[in-house]
């Protein structure tokens, strides 16, 4: 089975490329690469490209790419039913291959390998906090600013199906995604309505969540999300983005499924976009928990999220 091990890249199409790279711009991401009907904008880390969006008539998400293990776990994705053959990766930077895969709905998800990285951005180290009863930080000050944080790397994204448990099978059968918990039904806790999926790397962590597979009655993205550095990183985006006038969707925040502390903004093309900090990680020793709550039960402080935020 081939086996994939981060995410790589989200796709957008948009009527106005200079709109989505000045808000991504406020919101943490640089430009990697920019052409008249193209952006590809990266975090701090490795990854060449994290978030791409292309010129068209109009808005919406167009699908998303994960990073395979190896070229061998490339080569098998691509010997799967309904998969691409093998193709250089012409139009992005970082190059290397892919292949074309859509998933049961048709959302194009390619598995990619080979991309060269990227020299990481120079990031701030982790604030060290004073707990109440351990003490990090002695005769030293902290002086957070109100600025765009800069993101890490793309944590994960989350995916409306109209079939959750084959949408689920599909992505186990050519990523190797394994569950890690399960949101069932508040009523009724045998009907699972989604899983947080992630990805198989043995006894190494990884993020508790790489996707989340939920069932819906319209089909495409909820939302993607980047990683930041640490709590002041994103409060200190909050207070920026909240400065710019951009639109706040709910935040800040801390998840229960996942523990992520969240801040979730609308792009100018009202696509939501996530900033989170303090995730859990998990390795292939964890064994889901099945969540029967209700939506509004899903915060564990912090703001609450909004009607519209579950749409
Ligand atoms: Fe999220």
């Amino acid at each position: 089975m081939p086996k994939a091990i981060d995410t790589a890249y989200v796709v957008y199409q948009v009527r106005d490329l200079d709109r989505m790279e000045s808000f991504m711009h406020d919101f943490g991401l640089v430009t990697a690469q920019r052409g008249p009907d193209q952006l590809a904008l990266r975090g701090a880390g490795p990854a060449p490209v994290i978030h791409v969006t292309r010129k068209g008539p109009d808005d919406r998400f167009i699908g998303a790419a994960l990073q395979m293990a190896s070229r061998a776990d490339l080569d098998a994705l691509a010997q799967l039913p309904g998969s691409s053959p093998v193709e250089p990766i012409l139009d992005l930077p970082g190059g290397g291959f892919r292949v074309r895969t859509t998933t049961p709905d048709g959302i194009p998800i390619d598995g990619v390998w080979g991309q060269e990285p990227a020299q990481p951005l120079g990031l701030r180290d982790p604030n060290p906090f004073n707990a109440g009863t351990v003490k990090r930080r002695i005769n030293a000050s902290l002086r957070p600013k109100r600025e765009p944080g800069l993101v890490l790397r793309l944590g994960h994204f989350v995916l409306h199906v109209s079939d959750h448990e084959a949408t689920k099978a599909w992505f186990a059968d050519r990523f190797g995604l394994l569950d890690s918990d399960y949101l069932c039904v508040p009523e009724d806790e045998a009907r699972v309505m989604g899983t947080f999926v992630r990805f198989d790397c043995g006894e190494q962590p990884v993020d508790h969540h790489a996707m989340l597979i939920l069932q819906a009655d319209h089909l495409g993205v909820h939302h993607c999300s980047f990683e930041m550095q640490d709590i002041d990183a994103v409060f200190g985006a909050h207070d920026y983005l909240m400065e710019k006038g951009y639109r706040l969707e709910c935040g800040v925040g801390r998840h229960l499924v996942g523990s992520q502390i969240f801040d979730y903004w609308r792009d100018p093309f009202d696509f939501r976009v996530e900033h989170y900090t303090d995730g859990d990680v998990a390795n292939c020793h964890y064994q889901p928990v099945r969540y029967a709550v209700p939506a509004d039960e899903t915060t564990q402080w912090g703001m609450q999220p909004p009607r519209t935020f579950f749409e």
